[in-house]
């Protein structure tokens, strides 16, 4: 089935590990035009190399999300590198773990930058620059609609991201525009290997213990795959979904609880 990727101009971000990375080769395989991006030359290179076995048709352009500049510019860079663009997939990278006693004013601020200043800048640009339509695809987390202990800049400041793709999608629309969000549950990406190795060491368990007891509350029973959350970013980008817009899906096994 035609999905209506191939031949697309997609910017990636956050997109040489994890999450970013899945969605890219994901797009790649679909016969995309893709652009990567994160703030760690070395990582970035290595996941260009990795993707180029699957497709020429990727770029990449280094950019720190910390940085409004550099996000600006990587939008504009990208642009003009594909000769248009498409799709924005707009993935950053985590927070620091702590809770309102163990964060500090500039973690508080730090977060700001990360997962929400970087992100209206990037709406913004992309938003100016898709002439003929477009989709932008937000990923964030299911902090939005469940907070995880000691994840409180995730928990409070990814909130906002709701409110961003409400009125982009409000106001990016009409330009045929769609502007939409997915929330990841638990995914199995080099992060979360890493998380799972730290409490293994600290609580004395095996790794396979600790997974265990991550996923006791994810009726699937265990951990998401990356490629699990981009086929979702695929379904956002392709001619299936011409009418979503202004929603966040969750990607999660059935972690939130909540109805609504
Ligand atoms: N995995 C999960 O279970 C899960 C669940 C819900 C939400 N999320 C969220 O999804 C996002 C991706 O998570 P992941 O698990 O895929 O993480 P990951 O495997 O650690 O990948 C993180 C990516 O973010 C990039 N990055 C970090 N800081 C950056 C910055 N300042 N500027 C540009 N790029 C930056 C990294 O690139 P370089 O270091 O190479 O620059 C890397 O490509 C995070 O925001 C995470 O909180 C993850």
């Amino acid at each position: 089935m035609d999905l209506g990727i191939k031949g697309k101009k997609v910017i990636v971000t956050a997109a040489s590990k994890g999450i970013g990375y899945a969605i890219a080769k994901r797009f790649l395989e679909e016969g995309a035009k893709v652009i990567i991006s994160s703030h760690d030359e070395n990582n970035l290179v290595k996941a260009y190399n990795k993707l180029k076995e699957i497709s020429n048709n990727v770029d990449y352009i280094k950019a720190d999300l910390m940085n409004p500049q550099d996000v600006k510019a990587l939008i504009h860079n990208g642009y003009e590198k594909l000769g248009g663009l498409d799709v924005l997939a707009y993935v950053t990278g985590s927070p620091k773990p702590g809770n309102i006693f163990s964060l500090s004013d500039k973690d508080w601020l730090d977060a700001f930058y990360l997962l929400l200043f970087s992100a209206v800048i990037a709406v913004r640009e992309a938003g100016q620059l898709m002439s003929s339509g477009g989709r932008i695809i937000l990923s964030t987390s299911i902090t939005l609609r469940q907070p995880i202990d000691n994840l409180d800049l995730s928990n409070v400041v990814r909130l906002s991201l709701a409110g961003l793709i409400k009125v982009a999608s409000r106001e990016l629309g009409p330009k045929g525009i769609l502007v939409n969000g997915i929330m990841p549950g638990w995914t199995r990406t080099e992060r979360v290997d890493q998380i799972v190795k730290d409490r293994a060491m600290r609580e004395g368990k095996k790794e396979e213990e600790v997974i265990k007891d991550i996923v006791k509350d994810v009726p699937l029973g265990r951990l998401g795959e990356p490629e699990e959350i981009a086929n979702v970013a695929i379904f956002l980008a392709s001619n299936l979904s011409t009418y979503i817009n202004g929603v966040l899906i969750p990607v999660d096994g059935g972690a939130i609880r909540g109805v609504f």
